[in-house]
């Protein structure tokens, strides 16, 4: 697998590109307006776009998807709750298949009602559901620290300790961490019942 993450350090949004070593096809997740940057990283590793993924619909993550879409013939993806534009629509334990590799989605609502994570061999990315040393913000139009609650450690904490978290932006002291390592360090993934995770996320 080809992996690339790039940082768009005007909004702090980490890009990503990621393609089939042997079929050359690529997608590429919130491109946070890093059109030309991901066409170039594209065209420098012989890769084609055939996907470009939203973790959700927040504006810092989409723009330039469509662009994006328009300069590779791309289909844009998001989850099906997703009001911006997208092109094919997926849901919780959808795969998305670039080449011989398998992009499994997991829907990981709370930050905003449409977020994905995106599971890739032994890479996670958690959009703005988790960060290194943090979690997505809920108190955003439709955010819900309850369903943030059921994301993490319904879902994201139950996922192998040995995968790195690729998160949407760059917030924590180094770009990506081990799953394990978080659940460890992070001080939002401390155990804590929903109704205390809803307190705590209420006095942040
Ligand atoms: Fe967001």
């Amino acid at each position: 697998m080809i992996f690339i993450q790039t940082l768009v350090e005007t909004s702090r949004n980490f890009t990503y590109l990621i393609g089939d070593e042997k079929t050359r096809l690529a997608a590429a997740v919130d491109p946070a307006g890093a059109v030309d940057r991901i066409l170039k990283l594209a065209e420098d590793h012989g890769l084609k776009i055939i996907y470009i993924i939203n973790t959700h619909s927040h504006s810092d993550h989409t723009a330039g998807s469509r662009e994006l879409a328009s300069a590779t013939n791309a289909k844009i993806i998001m989850h099906a709750k997703a009001g911006a534009t997208k092109h094919l629509p997926v849901e919780d334990g959808d795969v998305i298949s670039v080449g011989e590799l398998k992009i499994k989605v997991i829907y990981t609502p709370g930050h905003s009602p449409d977020g994905i994570s995106l599971l890739v061999e032994d890479k996670l990315l958690t959009g703005d559901t988790l960060f290194v040393g943090e979690c997505g913000r809920t108190d955003l139009p439709r955010g819900s620290s309850e369903e943030l609650y059921n994301s993490l450690f319904g879902k994201l904490v139950k996922l192998d300790d040995e995968l790195e978290v690729y998160p949407g932006h760059d917030y924590g002291d180094k770009p990506n961490s081990k799953l394990g390592y978080e659940k460890a360090h992070n001080y939002t993934l401390k155990p804590r019942s929903q109704d205390e995770f809803v307190r705590f996320m209420a006095e942040d």
